[in-house]
């Protein structure tokens, strides 16, 4: 076993809803450990004959661990990866978790153009991500930054819109708001720590021409 092999590569995994769906992925190259379940409390779960380690962190601390080299690689909707602006490579889109990231606005109340929408109230989780789709259509917003359940906002009037990602359309839809502009695609991607990619290069290229074989296109 090469020095580079006889190290854990360790592994991000958000708890949430691509959780499952990357613990699958993994799974078809043989990335696998016991105990890995979203159901389980351990937060650290390792593949001794592999040298794999999984950490299970909270969606937006992914990009975090990976940035520190707390973690080699991880899995993150690239919705949270461009809001947190961290400083990481991006590998792979794996195609898992499609969704994608747009401004929605009540149904009753839509206005006529984009533009219309110039100096109201966007509620979000994405702030960094809204602040950089209107500030380059030379709108100046303000943004009210929410933890979830965003569609609310517009219903009890504490906001003109919404950023946020669309994945069914159902929450939109049962809150009577519409898609009004489309920001960008949010699928999961596979990131590496800018220092890990190097050390453990031969590990995390296998590994991504490995996930790149069975992700489907
Ligand atoms: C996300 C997102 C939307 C919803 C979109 O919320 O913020 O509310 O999913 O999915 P849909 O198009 O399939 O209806 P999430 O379920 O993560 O919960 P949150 O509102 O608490 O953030």
């Amino acid at each position: 076993m090469s020095a580079e092999n006889m190290e854990y590569l360790t592994i991000a995994l958000p708890k949430g809803k691509v959780f499952t769906k990357a613990v699958d992925l993994f799974s078809k190259i043989g990335y696998t450990a016991e105990g890995l379940s979203d159901k389980s409390r351990k937060l650290i779960i390792v593949n001794e004959e592999k040298k794999i380690r999984f950490i299970i962190t909270k969606t937006a601390d992914v990009p975090v661990y990976v940035e520190y080299g707390a973690a080699d690689i991880g899995i993150i909707g690239k919705d949270v990866l461009l809001e947190s602006a961290k400083d990481v490579y991006e590998l792979l889109d794996l195609n898992i978790a499609k969704c994608h990231l747009m401004m929605a606005v009540p149904k009753k109340l839509k206005r006529l153009r984009l533009i219309d929408y110039a100096n109201t109230r966007v509620a979000t989780k994405f702030p960094h991500i809204a602040a950089s789709f209107f500030n380059s259509r030379g709108m100046q917003m303000e943004y009210i930054k929410l933890h979830g359940s965003i569609e609310l906002g517009p219903i009890v009037g504490l906001s003109e819109s919404i950023v946020d990602i669309v994945e069914t359309g159902t929450t939109l839809r049962e809150n009577d708001l519409e898609e009004y502009a489309f920001i960008a695609d949010a699928t999961a991607r596979l990131i590496a720590n800018r220092v890990s990619f190097k050390l453990k290069f031969s590990r995390i290229n296998q590994m991504t021409e490995e996930l790149r074989q069975v992700i489907n296109k």
